[in-house]
């Protein structure tokens, strides 16, 4: 049986429905090593400012159970350089590149979206309103559905034709209230899960384990909780979405998919399977045949409730 590993997500072709997540595989080049990165569905690529950030102190990771805290605080190159020395050597035009998008304000992030409108090595922007470890920016647009709504307006005026993404914060009451305040703002596309605010301990010296006090959790501790919110989301909205939160195998991309994710990004588990996103491209047709799918417009959405 042959199949067809192919999704469109609004407008967004992508070869399999097999992205990294943001902040968890570098700016892609530092993976590959561990595999051919024009393999990939997309590369979401770390999240990036305008200017360089040095992100916050160490520790800013630390174990949990089933999961990882972590405290960076969005250090990154800036967008500038990431053009000049990460993009062109990024298989761009065999991958989609999606660039993560950072800023303390509406202004940047326009601002951010206008200089990458006319990069051609650029796939789409996703638009990060919802890090728990930055004092300003980040989770405070994604917790607001009024700042939210107007981040992405702004966006959305100066990215072209460029679709955007963007990606939800768990740490709210009602997960339905950002999203719809979002797609009614022009969201081509959202992406959830990022991290849940968390805290990690350590009795012996008395200090919190992260430098940072706080931190946001990820790994398969968070996933029943992702696809809660991923199917939330599906159900209520005509949105591709793009489900994130504890991938770790070949069955936990294909739960997001039935929910009705309609692509997915590997995260945290990069960090101790740096192959694994690589792993589960290869593995795809072996599941879509066992399944007795030939594509994924037969599976998408389709959980049985
Ligand atoms: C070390 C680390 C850095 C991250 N950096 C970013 C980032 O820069 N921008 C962003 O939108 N999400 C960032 N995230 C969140 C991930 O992209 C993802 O949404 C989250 O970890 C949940 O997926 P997972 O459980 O598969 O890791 C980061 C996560 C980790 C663990």
């Amino acid at each position: 049986m042959s199949v067809d590993t192919r999704v469109n997500l609004g407008g967004l072709q992508l070869k399999n429905p097999i992205l990294t997540a943001s902040g968890t595989f570098g700016y892609g080049l530092e993976f590959a090593q561990f595999g051919h990165l024009k393999e990939l569905g997309g590369i979401v690529v770390k999240g990036l400012s305008l200017k360089p950030r040095q992100g916050n102190p160490c520790p800013r990771i630390v174990e949990t159970p089933c999961g990882m805290l972590n405290a960076i605080g969005l250090q990154n190159i800036g967008i500038e350089n990431f053009l000049k020395y990460k993009l062109p050597y990024l298989p761009f035009q065999e991958t989609a590149i999606v660039v993560n998008l950072y800023a303390q304000s509406e202004e940047e992030f326009a601002a951010l979206a206008s200089l990458l409108k006319k990069e051609e090595g650029i796939a789409a922007l996703e638009v990060n309103i919802s890090c728990p470890n930055v004092k300003q920016g980040g989770i405070q647009f994604g917790q607001n559905p009024v700042l939210a709504a107007k981040v992405i307006e702004g966006v959305k005026k100066n990215a072209g034709t460029k679709p955007v993404i963007v990606k939800l914060s768990p740490n709210v009451t009602d997960i339905k209230e950002i999203a719809k305040a979002v797609i009614d703002a022009g969201a081509d596309i959202l992406s959830l899960i990022n991290t849940l605010g968390g805290m990690a301990v350590d009795i012996w010296t008395r200090k919190p384990a992260l430098k940072n006090v706080f931190g946001g959790l990820s790994g398969p501790a968070i996933k029943p909780i992702a696809l809660k919110m991923v199917y939330e989301v599906c159900s209520n909205f005509n949105v591709p979405v793009i489900g994130i939160g504890g991938i770790s195998c070949i069955e936990d991309v294909l739960e997001f998919m039935l929910v009705g994710a309609g692509a997915v990004q590997v995260g945290s588990a990069n960090f101790k399977r740096p192959s694994l996103s690589f792993e589960l491209v290869h593995q795809l047709p072996e599941i879509m045949r066992k399944l007795g799918i030939s594509g994924f417009q037969e599976w998408i959405g389709r959980l049985k409730t």
